[in-house]
């Protein structure tokens, strides 16, 4: 099971949207690749709603009004964006493309859109903040806080710009599609910022493998507050669908949260992520940014996440599918192309900028 190289030197010419990498990158992959990375938790029941609630969601258009000068721009965290895509943190990213996160990294540079690189990147960060484009990087929680604060400080030296502690996964979801047909790492596919782990300690007999093994070591609030006080980065919590929790990761010291459900790929059944978006952006009320993912396919989910409350919004499987299709080529066409699909929407519903999509007309149908 090796990443597929280079099947195409150029994007194919029916590629015009995240939908038509998607369909190049399921012919392409290893069909074992793909399951892992398109499938879900349990009967993916959350990985349909996330689609199917942005499908649901409708935009009344506003007519003649004037968009002149129009633009995509932001702040967020203190740093300036031209738009508000980024990349998710996807791990294992050489089962796609034998560059990886290297790739991904040169496409986020060219179009100036934060990469954040997952814990279980398959290059080193230093590598991938080497190419030159903005980086922030992702943490689980490591078995101990001195392997946390390792993998922080590294994260700092090697220029990140800001850190997501993703809450929503400390065990693995049930991926039935994945497991179905045998999804496993290849031999020497390794965590390139993680040390080798050791084999878990033996269970006792009758001793739940859930409870008492991965469930004892997994982090808590005061964990939480402990690393927002570690670092001067800003440190977003990514995994809620909660106000209540949303409220908590910032008494806790977070800078702003991510609202997702991982993609459908932890506990099936979760609510879909935009759906989850409004109680907690009324709850928060504009007091820390708040990002958004799950389910975004278009410049026009884009611009639904942003109406119901979301600052910026990141995108996890469909730059997977760009980067496995054509590269970096692929992962900065694909960014250019929601942009565009973004730009287009807020001219057609009379936006001029972000801020004033928040008063745009979305309804449910
Ligand atoms: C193959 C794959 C690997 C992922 N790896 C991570 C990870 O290492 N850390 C993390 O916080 N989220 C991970 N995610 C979740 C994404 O960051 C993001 O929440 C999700 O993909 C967003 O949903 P979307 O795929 O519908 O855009 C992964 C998602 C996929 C599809």
């Amino acid at each position: 099971m090796s990443a597929p190289g280079y099947p195409f030197a150029v994007i194919p010419a029916d590629v015009v949207s995240a939908g038509d990498y998607a369909r190049h990158a399921e012919a392409m992959l290893d069909p074992r690749v793909w399951a892992y990375l398109d499938g879900g938790a349990g009967d993916e029941i959350t990985l349909r709603e996330n689609l199917a609630a942005f499908e649901a969601l409708k935009m009344t258009p506003r007519v003649l009004a004037d968009v002149s000068g129009g633009h995509t721009r932001l702040t967020l965290a203190g740093e300036a964006l031209a738009h508000p895509f980024i990349l998710a943190p996807v791990g294992w990213q050489k089962l796609f493309h034998p560059q990886g996160e290297l790739a991904s990294a040169q496409a986020a540079g060219v179009m100036q859109a934060p990469l954040a690189v997952s814990c279980m990147a398959t290059e080193t960060v230093e590598a991938i903040a080497g190419q030159g484009g903005p980086v922030w990087f992702q943490i689980y929680m490591q078995a101990t806080r001195a392997a946390t604060e390792a993998l922080v400080r590294r994260a700092e030296a090697a220029g990140c710009r800001a850190l997501l502690v993703t809450v929503d996964a400390p065990i693995g979801g049930i991926r039935n599609r994945a497991q179905r047909v045998g999804f496993s790492l290849p031999l020497g596919m390794v965590a390139a910022n993680l040390p080798a782990e050791g084999a878990p300690p033996p269970l006792k007999a009758g001793a739940s493998a859930v409870f008492d093994g991965m469930m004892r070591a997994a982090p808590g609030w005061a964990d939480i507050e402990w690393l927002t006080r570690l670092t001067r980065l800003p440190v977003f919590v990514k995994g809620i669908l909660h106000a209540d929790d949303a409220e908590r990761a910032l008494s806790a010291g977070a800078a702003g949260i991510v609202v997702s459900n991982h993609g459908g790929r932890v506990l099936d059944t979760a609510p879909a992520a935009i759906n989850a978006l409004p109680a907690i952006a009324a709850r928060l009320n504009g007091a820390a940014p708040i990002l958004f993912d799950s389910g975004v396919r278009r410049g026009s989910d884009a611009f639904k996440a942003i109406a119901l409350g979301a600052d910026a919004v990141m995108i996890g499987r469909p730059y997977i599918w760009a980067l496995s299709v054509a590269g970096a080529l692929g992962v900065a066409h694909l960014l250019r192309t929601l942009r565009e699909e973004l730009e287009i929407t807020m001219a057609l519903m009379g936006c001029r900028t972000l801020t004033d999509i928040r008063q745009a007309s979305i309804c449910h149908a």
